[in-house]
């Protein structure tokens, strides 16, 4: 894929990205394990939760899909059955590490496996606890990665410290945990992303949380329902970051979901001096969303650490992207998580970063950009290593590049934001 764009220039226009990428898995999810017929609109088509739906109905989920709505026929916890195949997640961690609580808890064997991304990423951090509760896993690199087998069992509630701030960690011992007899608790040392606590509400069911502390009773049976999946905040970063860093652009994106676990990097782009304006502020179940109106800015460089980290993962190609634009010198620390995305993103945005002539390190837990407001980037050809949001960062980086850009790889965007070559051009002026 080629982005063959000439020096600075504007994107405008209103427009609205695909579902939320965490919201559709786990309204999916949700929709099997629950009694009842659960209806969901503005399911993302995106690679990563397809991979979702062909995995529930290899284990027997009913599932309709439509144009714009998918209906799962949930029939509740007992009613999955052993697949006969091995489920392929393609490059979907969460797809991943959700369905392993998911199948902890059932009596029968599974083997799940991904592409070369996902099967060299950490899986033990999900197994441990979940062994702990009394599961059997096995796979690659002594059962840490797929393929891996679980061989689901009945089990016993666990209080588990997670060592690492994870959404997937959490949900997959919470997902194992509605499963279990007794109360079964996850404590986390920075607060991640809550989508499967509201979910767990939307669908009729309880989770008690404290803090970072989260609790649920076993054996709760959860109702389907409709939801309604909100634009993904992670995709519309891309869009926002096209506004700020050219020149005369000023664009709307409609219907953004803005869950504050996910969106630490509104935060920052206000400490960077960022005009975005949030309006048509509402709720779709139980997630908040927003109207979002970005113009080009004139930023500053800041420093990105500590807890807002797992507010803005995802974010942090883009937002480095955004940083060489910026007046000085921008920090990004407590980052290293990024080495066990679906690339390792300290390595891979550096060195693609580096390539377009940003002033741009590695460092070990993150990176340190020298901006420069006026620095027009180099082309040439950048590779975004199979990784979607890399994919996304460098289509972006082509408005600001003084050369052509050609970006190897850069299908991956599909994972999460099908068409966004497309869309970008459609917004993008001379
Ligand atoms: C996700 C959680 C995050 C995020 C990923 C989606 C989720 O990963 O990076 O894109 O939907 O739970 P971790 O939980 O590994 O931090």
């Amino acid at each position: 894929m080629e982005g063959d764009v000439l020096g600075k220039k504007s994107v405008k226009g209103k427009v609205q990205v695909p579902g939320d990428k965490s919201i559709s898995h786990r309204a999916a999810i949700f929709g099997a394990m629950a009694v009842g017929k659960t209806v969901i609109h503005g399911y993302l088509t995106g690679e990563d939760c397809l991979h979702t739906l062909s995995c529930l109905e290899a284990l027997g989920v009913q599932i309709d899909r439509q144009e714009k709505t998918v209906i799962i026929n949930g029939t509740g916890w007992k009613n999955l059955r052993e697949p006969k195949t091995v489920l392929d997640v393609g490059n979907s961690g969460t797809t991943m590490r959700l369905l392993l609580g998911v199948l902890a808890a059932q009596p029968f064997y599974t083997v799940l496996s991904g592409d070369k991304s996902l099967n060299e990423r950490p899986m033990r951090r999900v197994s441990i606890p979940l062994t702990e509760m009394g599961a059997r896993f096995d796979g690659r690199e002594n059962g840490n990665k797929a393929p891996l087998s679980v061989r689901g069992n009945a089990l016993r509630p666990i209080t588990y410290q997670s060592p690492v701030a994870s959404a997937q960690v959490k949900s997959a011992i919470l997902l194992a945990g509605l499963q279990t007899e007794g109360v079964t608790t996850v404590v986390e040392p920075v607060a991640s992303r809550d989508h499967t606590e509201r979910m767990i509400e939307a669908f009729g069911g309880s989770i008690d949380t404290n803090g970072t502390r989260h609790s649920v009773k076993g054996r709760q049976k959860l109702i389907g329902t409709e939801i309604v999946v909100p634009g993904d905040f992670s995709s519309a970063a891309f869009l926002i970051a096209a506004a700020l860093v050219t020149e005369n652009s000023v664009l709307t994106i409609e219907n953004v979901g803005i869950n504050p676990t996910r969106t630490g990097m509104l935060t920052i782009l206000k400490q960077m001096g960022a005009n975005i304006e949030l309006f048509n502020q509402r709720e779709l179940n139980r997630e908040p969303v927003c109207d979002i109106l970005v113009r080009s800015s004139a930023l500053k460089g800041t420093v990105i650490e500590g807890a807002v980290i797992p507010r803005l993962i995802d974010e942090i190609p883009i937002l480095a992207l955004i940083a060489s634009q910026a007046e000085g010198r921008t920090v990004i620390k407590d980052a290293g998580e990024l080495k066990v995305k679906e690339t390792n993103r300290i390595q891979t945005v550096v060195s693609e970063l580096k390539k377009l002539g940003v002033d741009i390190e590695a460092t070990d837990d993150g990176m340190i950009i020298e901006g420069d407001p006026d620095k027009v980037l180099s082309g040439g050809v950048v590779n975004a290593y199979g990784d979607h949001r890399m994919a996304m960062m460098l289509m972006v980086a082509s408005l600001i590049s003084a050369d052509p850009l050609v970006i190897l790889e850069a299908e991956s965007a599909a994972v999460s934001f099908p068409g966004f070559d497309r869309l970008l051009s459609a917004i993008t002026r001379d």
